[in-house]
Order: structure tokens, then C-alpha cells, then sequence
């Protein structure tokens, strides 16, 4: 079975079937279930469940429209999309450079797959395990409360080499965004000599506009199915209170009596949900309010957010999670960021920054959580955020992180990080993601093996499968938020792999590690290579492997794995 058309991967496996619709896959799921005795024993039950995956085939013409179109993440993920369409190459002062998408890991990714007979790792790009949407087939439509068209919004972004931008301007100049709610009271003051492209009227009616916007972009584009994502500013958090939004009706009551605290963001929420589409945001505000998660869930359309996780809040989830699975103690961790793009100048509003403040400082606290050892039932790290606008720079954000941890005997262990992020170049490849991994999400279903009348079952609408892409995961009620990246990219690569029959990426290498020719009939490990090089190996009696030169230390210069791993 290959998994699509152009894929160099084909699964030879009795529990993997293929037809015109479906990819479907026999899966043995195996969970550990934990219970707690009366006496504080844990007691592990580890279970398996028989179960079904399958996956639609077809890949529809996805539409993407974008809530913020002409700011620096819209103009960027148009430009980008036209560049790789047009494999453009443009000079700079280094070289030549290729249009790519390096930071997308549905694009430039790869996922290990297996070893070979030589035992060396063997990888395949992420977008060749399922048939996903191509980047280069994408429409792009949206909103934004500025009318400037997207030739010059590339130009004001000042984010892209300019001998890119001069070869790209005409088309973008065709594209112009729709006009867009704009609510003063919702993002700073400072954007409001932007706003000249709105919507009149009251909640309700620039509701049904977005819907009516909806519509026009599916039938004109011929696209079969859109998306909609904000990545237009920062607003405040709205207030959660009953009879306002705890509930949909509650929600729907409030659009219609043109209620004050109704956001934008949620507005745009309720159109998309109407029309069923995915809804994902970009940004930290509470768009998601109970009332909207409710209706999501009754009409049973996807939503996910909040806020790319692209440059601080990535490398966090990746160094604290790293440090307490170390057992070293972080016990303050202080982060500054300046920056000088439209992000930051309506980020330098305190209403505003509040919402970012919150979407960042709760991503250490299920690593903190996982060890009970280090950290007492109330205990967590000093933990600050602060956000400063400094226009020079730009689009280049500065984000400057300070750790501090306890390490053996009172020591401490102090890391200082500075980071500059070009912030919409790491952010333009998140949604990609989201939009090429929220539409394969869409074709994904589970069913038990074991009960034939048993239904097919979709991700819950709350997709929390896009967490590794957010700073804030949005999660089902009930589940749990997983910050640490690692995990929440393997939960990525393991859905996918279990799609295709595939069984989870345990890392355990017994065949490496042992000698694992004794007790199966499969020949033992030959080959490998030493930095590239095909080197022979044999097994040792003490099931070490021997390399050429008889080393069996595996220093540094040696790869057991063939791949330098
Ligand atoms: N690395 C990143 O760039 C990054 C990371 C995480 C989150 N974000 C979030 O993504 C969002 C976009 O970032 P950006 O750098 O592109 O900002 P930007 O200010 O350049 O673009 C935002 C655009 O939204 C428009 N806008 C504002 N309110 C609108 C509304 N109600 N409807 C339609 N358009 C509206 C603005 O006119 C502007 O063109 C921000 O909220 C930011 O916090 C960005």
C-alpha cells in the first residue's frame, strides 16, 4: 500500500488496507490506566483496544481565509505560497536563495519510519505517511480592517527580501481583503488609523456578512472546503460571565442583542462554525469562550488555538521539559521580548499585552506537574513575561530568557538565551501546519475491531492534535494540556503512522541493542557506517557491535546507526 501517489514509502503489512476511499488500518492501541488504592499504592493496568483507523483519501481543494490578511503573518503566507508555486530564486547579498518552507513540519519535516538491514535509521518526509493537502494547490482569501491590497501589505510588513517582493508584488496587488469587523474597544487604541476597510452595522448583521463571506469565497474559488484562521491582532480577553456566553444559546442571545462583549474574534468564530468550517486562532485572546466550545460541539465542527508557538514559548516547552526530566529543579525563569512590528506596537497597549502575558505563562506547568520529586503540591517557578516595543526592530523580535535551576548540594545551574526570531518567518510555516494538518484531521476517523455495529468516530471538535503548534492548547473538557513539544509532536507522528499501520515510535531498538539473531530466525545487523561511510560490523559475543577498527565504545565519531544518531 502506498500512502500517496508520489510517496517513496509502500507498507507491505496483512493490517493495512486500501480502496478508492479510505486508507484503513488495524491498530492495537496500548494505554497504561493507573488507579489509587486507599493506602497511596498505584496500581498499573496496562490494556490494549482493537481498533479501526481509516482515512479519507481524497484531498479536497482546501480554501483558506485568513482573519488579519494584510498584516505581517497574512502578507507573508501569501508571498510564501506564491514563491514555492513559482520556485522562485532571488538574489541576496550572501547568494542566490530558493523560496522553501523550512519551519513547516508537514513540508520540511521527516518522520522515522523503520531500520533497515544495516540497522540505519530510515526517514521519510512527514507529507508522504497520508495524502495531505499541497501547499501549492491552496486558495487564499480574508478579512482585514486595513484595505490595503496585499502587494503593498507585503511592502509595509518589510519582512521578505525585496528582490522576492519585486517579483511577486503584481499578483499580490490583485488580492485585496474584505472588509472586516473592527470593535475600538477590543485591540489598542494605536491601530485605529489602519481601520479603513469595516463592516457597519450591528453584531449580528457583520456576523452574517462573514458568513455571506464565506459563501461567496467557496463558489467563486470552486474550493471544496475552507478554513478559517485568525491571525489578525491581539484583542483583550472578553469577560466570561452566565446569561453572556457560558452556553451557545447564552452566546446567541448575546450576538443578537448586540451585547458589547461579544469580540470580533468570536464573531468570526460563530460564522465559521455556521458554515462548518475549522476555525483556528493564531492569536492569545479568549475567542473560545464556553458558549463558543459548546456550539462547536453541537454542530460538531472543529476549532483550535490559541496563539502560534514560534519562537520563546518553543524553545520553553522544549528546555524545561528537558531540565525536570534531568531532575534538575528550574526555580525562576524571566522573559523579556522587544520587537517593533504591528504586533508589538498593539501589544504595548496593557489590555492587550494581558492576553499574551496569560497565553505564555502556562506552558511549564504540566512539565512541573510530572515531577513530584522536585516540586511541592503548591510549588511552581517565578515565572514573568515582558513585552516591549522598540519599532527599529522591526520584524526581528528580540526574546532574551533567563533560567535559573537548583542543581545538586544548592547549586545552581543559570542558562541565558537570546533569541532573534524574525517572528511572521516562523510564524508563516505554523499555518501551514494548521491549516494542511486541521484539513487531514477533518478525514480521520476511529472504530473498534472488535464490535462490527461500532460507528466511526471523528476527533472530538476541540483538535488538540495541533497543540505542538500553539502556545496555549486549546483541549477537550476533561483532557489533559500537554505543553512539552516532544510529546505533542509525537503524538503527531504516531497518529499519522498509526494510520497507515504503523505501530507507535517507541525508540526501544531491541534489535540493536541485543542480539536478537539467537532467538529469531532474522540474520544479524552487517553493515553500518562510520560518518557516512559503509563500514563493516559484526556481532560481538557480548552483543556489542564490533566496528572496523574493532572499537566497541561507540565514541564520538562513531555511528552504530549508520546516520551519526
Ligand atoms: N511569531 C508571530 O508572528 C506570532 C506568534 C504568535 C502569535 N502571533 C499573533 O498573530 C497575530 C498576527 O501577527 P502579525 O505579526 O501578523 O500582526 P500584524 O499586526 O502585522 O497583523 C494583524 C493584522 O490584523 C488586522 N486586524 C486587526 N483587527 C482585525 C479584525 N478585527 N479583523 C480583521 N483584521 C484585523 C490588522 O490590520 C493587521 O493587518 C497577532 O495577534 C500575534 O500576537 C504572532
Amino acid at each position: 500500500m502506498k500512502p500517496t501517489k508520489n510517496s517513496t514509502l509502500e507498507v507491505i503489512s496483512p493490517k493495512v488496507q486500501v480502496d478508492d476511499e479510505f486508507i484503513t488500518s488495524d491498530y492495537d492501541y496500548q494505554t497504561s490506566h493507573v488507579k489509587r488504592t486507599a493506602d497511596g499504592q498505584l496500581q498499573v493496568h496496562p490494556q490494549t483496544t482493537a481498533l479501526k483507523i481509516r482515512t479519507g483519501r481524497h484531498v479536497p481543494k482546501l480554501g483558506v481565509m485568513l482573519v488579519g490578511w494584510g498584516g505581517n503573518n497574512g502578507s507573508t503566507l501569501t508571498a510564501a505560497l506564491e514563491a514555492n508555486r513559482r520556485q522562485l530564486k532571488w538574489r541576496k547579498r550572501t547568494g542566490v536563495q530558493e523560496a522553501n518552507w523550512y519551519g513547516s513540519i508537514t513540508q520540511a519535516s521527516t518522520v522515522f519510519i523503520g531500520s533497515d538491514e544495516a540497522g540505519g535509521d530510515v526517514y521519510v518526509p512527514m507529507k508522504e505517511l497520508l495524502p495531505m493537502v499541497e501547499p501549492d494547490n491552496i486558495v487564499v482569501d480574508g478579512w482585514d480592517i486595513s484595505g490595503l491590497h496585499l502587494g503593498d501589505a507585503m511592502r509595509r510588513a518589510k519582512v521578505l527580501d525585496v528582490a522576492l517582493q519585486d517579483q511577486i508584488y503584481d499578483q499580490l496587488a490583485q488580492l485585496r481583503p474584505r472588509p472586516s469587523i473592527y470593535d475600538p474597544d477590543f485591540i489598542a487604541a494605536n491601530q485605529s488609523d489602519r481601520a479603513d476597510n469595516v463592516i457597519r452595522g450591528t453584531r449580528l448583521e457583520q456576523y452574517e456578512q462573514i458568513r455571506r463571506d464565506i459563501r461567496d469565497f467557496r463558489e467563486r474559488s470552486g474550493v471544496d472546503s475552507v478554513i478559517v484562521l485568525w491571525t489578525a491582532n491581539t484583542e483583550r480577553f472578553a469577560d466570561v460571565q452566565p446569561g453572556l456566553n457560558n452556553t451557545s444559546q447564552e452566546l446567541i442571545a448575546s450576538l443578537k442583542a448586540n451585547h458589547a462583549e461579544v469580540s470580533p474574534s468570536t464573531i468570526f468564530a460563530m460564522a465559521s462554525i455556521a458554515e462548518g468550517c475549522t476555525y483556528i486562532n493564531g492569536s492569545p485572546q479568549n475567542t473560545f469562550v464556553p458558549g463558543l466550545i459548546q456550539l462547536a460541539e453541537e454542530k460538531n465542527v472543529f476549532i483550535a488555538g490559541d496563539d502560534f508557538k514560534s519562537g520563546q514559548t518553543k524553545i520553553k516547552s522544549v528546555l524545561v521539559d528537558f531540565l525536570v526530566g534531568a531532575g534538575i529543579k528550574p526555580v525562576s525563569i524571566a522573559s523579556y521580548n522587544h520587537l517593533g512590528n504591528n504586533d508589538g506596537k498593539n501589544l504595548s497597549a496593557p489590555q492587550q499585552f494581558r492576553s499574551k502575558e496569560i497565553s505564555k505563562s502556562n506552558v511549564v506547568d504540566d512539565m512541573v506537574a510530572s515531577n513530584k520529586l522536585l516540586y511541592g503540591p503548591d510549588e511552581h517557578p517565578d515565572h514573568v513575561v515582558v513585552i516591549k516595543y522598540v519599532p527599529y526592530v522591526g520584524d526581528s523580535k528580540r526574546a532574551m530568557d533567563e533560567y535559573t535551576s537548583e542543581i545538586m548540594m544548592g547549586g545552581h545551574n543559570t542558562l541565558v538565551i537570546h533569541n532573534t526570531c524574525e517572528d511572521s518567518l516562523l510564524a508563516t510555516p505554523l499555518i501551514l501546519d494548521l491549516v494542511i494538518l486541521g484539513e487531514l484531521s477533518s478525514r480521520i476517523q476511529l472504530s473498534s475491531a472488535e464490535r462490527e455495529s461500532a460507528p466511526w468516530v471523528p476527533f472530538k471538535p476541540v483538535l488538540s492534535l495541533l497543540s505542538y503548534l500553539c502556545k496555549a492548547p486549546l483541549v477537550p473538557q476533561g483532557s489533559q494540556v500537554v505543553n512539552s513539544l516532544f510529546r505533542q509532536r509525537a503524538a503527531i507522528e504516531n497518529i499519522l503512522r498509526g494510520c497507515i499501520g504503523l505501530p507507535p515510535i517507541s525508540h526501544l531498538t531491541l534489535e540493536q541493542r541485543f542480539d536478537f539473531s539467537t532467538i529469531t530466525n532474522e540474520p544479524p545487523l552487517k553493515r553500518t557506517k562510520i560518518l557516512g561511510q559503509p563500514c563493516s560490523v559484526e556481532s560481538a559475543p557480548n552483543g556489542k557491535k564490533v566496528h572496523a577498527n574493532g572499537n566497541t565504545n561507540g565514541s564520538a565519531k562513531l555511528a552504530t546507526n549508520g546516520n551519526g544518531h
